[in-house]
């Protein structure tokens, strides 16, 4: 594969750099004979979730592909699906840089990019360019000068603009990075959140005649008490699934690397064993009753299969693709 002999260079350029280095690249490539370098043929294993039927159960994580730029290459490296977002109802640049950095000792990364994105049309327009035929998730947030009290306006913004072009809608209430977005997972706020979601879920199918569902995005960091009340008022709100998890605040298993003390969102190795045990703790108690995504620091085969085997019925990769590229998703997909 390209990725091992490229990576070394992309690893020795600032992380953001390299990012947008390789998207400048793949938007370079794209309907180009270059596309060889990534394209996958993988063996096809359908998964049913959410009501939707997903070419297979290994998908991308949002934050990568944060505007939509790149859906087809990613689906022709072989993503049985792709999350684009966390997009904004708004236009915003996200916190100052540098705001993402490597823990390559412990195959970790932590971001505090803050939800940069070029606004809900703008990635509404690129959806509508690229060919995928599989499902798309599309992740909404709220922008950062929305106050807190009035970001539920933001989903509802996002939900009406990306309904029509959704495969599912991620919410986001989990991001470290955007003041108070966190409060939102818990009792009155989470309640009052998903019922106005569901509600417009409910106007949206009318009008478009399409159930589009919607999964609720949590973070590794509650308590064991929060996530079981998470638990109920997804029931309780009939929301079609939750994907766990996001990034942690937690670095307990990165002390004394460098960059272990930058502020942000901790992902990948570091925070596998945490996400396998909230995806085993929530399935006890959801019982099936909605389907669980499971993310965080799946980094080989038998990292997806331990999420499945704690109750996930898909997974997604973030960090372990930084690290490995396209060849993890061959070694996922080719035995889960
Ligand atoms: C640089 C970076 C940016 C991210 N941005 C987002 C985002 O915008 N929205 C979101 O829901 N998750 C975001 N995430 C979290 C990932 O989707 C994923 O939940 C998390 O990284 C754990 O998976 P991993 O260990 O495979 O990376 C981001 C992660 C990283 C590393």
């Amino acid at each position: 594969m390209f990725y091992p002999i490229v990576r070394p260079a992309l690893f020795k350029l600032d992380p953001e750099r390299a990012h947008e280095l390789t998207f400048r690249q793949l938007r370079f490539m794209k309907g180009t004979p270059l596309e060889m370098f990534y394209r996958q043929t993988l063996p096809s294993h359908p998964v049913t979730c959410m009501g939707l039927t997903f070419k297979n159960a290994l998908g991308l994580a949002a934050g990568l592909d944060k505007n939509a730029e790149c859906i087809d290459a990613f689906a022709a490296m072989g993503f049985g699906f792709v999350e684009v977002g966390t997009v904004t109802p708004r236009a915003q640049a996200g916190n100052e840089k540098p705001r993402m950095f490597r823990l390559v000792e412990a195959g970790g990364i932590i971001n505090r990019m803050g939800f940069n994105n070029l606004g809900v049309d703008h990635l509404v327009e690129n959806v509508k360019k690229a060919r995928f035929n599989g499902v798309l998730g599309i992740n909404i947030g709220k922008n950062k000068d929305t106050p807190v009290e009035q970001g539920k306006e933001d989903y509802l913004i996002c939900m009406e603009k990306v309904y029509a072009h959704a495969g599912y809608i991620a919410i986001n209430i989990s991001s470290p990075n955007t003041p108070g977005l966190r409060s939102l997972q818990y009792g009155e706020a989470l309640d009052d959140l998903l019922a106005s979601i569901k509600q417009k879920q409910k106007a949206l199918e009318q009008r478009h005649l399409k159930y589009v569902p919607v999964a609720v995005k949590i973070a590794p960091d509650l308590s064991e008490e929060e996530l079981i009340q998470v638990a109920d008022s997804l029931v309780r709100h009939q929301i079609d699934g939750v994907i766990a998890c996001n990034t942690t605040l937690d670095r307990s298993l990165v002390n004394g690397l460098r960059h272990a003390q930058e502020e942000g969102g901790l992902s990948g190795r570091p925070v596998q064993s945490r996400s396998t045990a909230v995806i085993q703790r929530l399935s006890q108690e959801l019982q099936g009753r909605l389907p669980i995504i499971g993310v965080g620091g799946i980094d080989s085969l038998t990292a997806a299969r331990e999420k499945i085997a704690a109750g996930a019925t898909l997974v997604q990769i973030y960090s372990g693709f930084i690290y490995q590229g396209p060849g993890l998703i061959k070694d996922i997909v080719t035995h889960l």
